[in-house]
């Protein structure tokens, strides 16, 4: 197609943006907490809305919907921008839910970590690289039982695969552009994992503050 020119194309990119962003700002794990009769996720474990401290309450099927709603909502915006704009436009709604997971408006912008909207919007824009992320998150998982490092490592490898293995230039920016987000997000994790204090997987809430 021809190129379109910014002044053109700049108000479609926006509209992707925030459409992503407000799929990606549901916050899952802490609606269906709340649904549960749980309080507030936000008061349990270590404070976050996602998966993982969802698993901290001891309610399985409550985490695995959290992972299901927060990842598919990062495939849906992917999938449905990509389906009338094509694959450029779906880079930045997947961007853009990104960020409405980890700064949602209607949590004063307080969201989660990404991991799981990570893994959603990789699934949507090239499956293969989700796959990869799920992957490594699982034997980084059943090797040193930590979410968290999981997640770390799992994040930092999927920019560079896709960038070195599969040539997927803009989408290895753009992942790794989220795997810095999502690094920051988990500053408190990183401090926890080098002190020795961050929570194993299947620790009940309480030992990670
Ligand atoms: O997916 C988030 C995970 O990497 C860490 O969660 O609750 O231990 O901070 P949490």
């Amino acid at each position: 197609p021809d190129p379109i020119s910014w002044e053109f194309a700049w108000p479609y990119y926006l509209g992707a943006l925030a459409f992503g962003y407000l799929l990606g700002s549901i916050p899952f794990g802490l609606i269906l907490t709340r649904l549960a009769g749980l309080g507030d996720i936000r008061n349990i474990g270590s404070g976050n809305i996602g998966t993982t401290n969802v698993l901290r309450t001891g309610n399985k099927p409550l985490a695995a919907a959290t992972l299901l709603g927060d990842a598919l909502k990062g495939t849906a915006a992917v999938l449905i921008v990509s389906s009338f704009y094509g694959q450029e436009m779906a880079l930045v709604a997947g961007f853009g839910a990104f960020l409405g997971h980890l700064f949602p408006i209607w949590l004063k912008f307080r969201g989660g970590k990404g991991v799981a909207t990570y893994i959603g919007i990789m699934l949507g824009l090239f499956w293969p690289a989700g796959l990869i992320f799920v992957a490594i998150w699982i034997g980084m998982a059943v090797l040193f039982r930590y979410s968290s490092l999981s997640a770390l490592s799992a994040s930092l490898a999927t920019p560079v695969i896709l960038y070195l293995v599969f040539n997927r230039f803009q989408l290895a920016e753009m992942a790794l552009l989220m795997t810095v987000l999502l690094w920051a997000k988990h500053h408190e994790n990183i401090g926890r994992l080098l002190r020795g204090e961050e929570s194993r997987i299947g620790a009940k809430s309480g030992s990670s503050p």
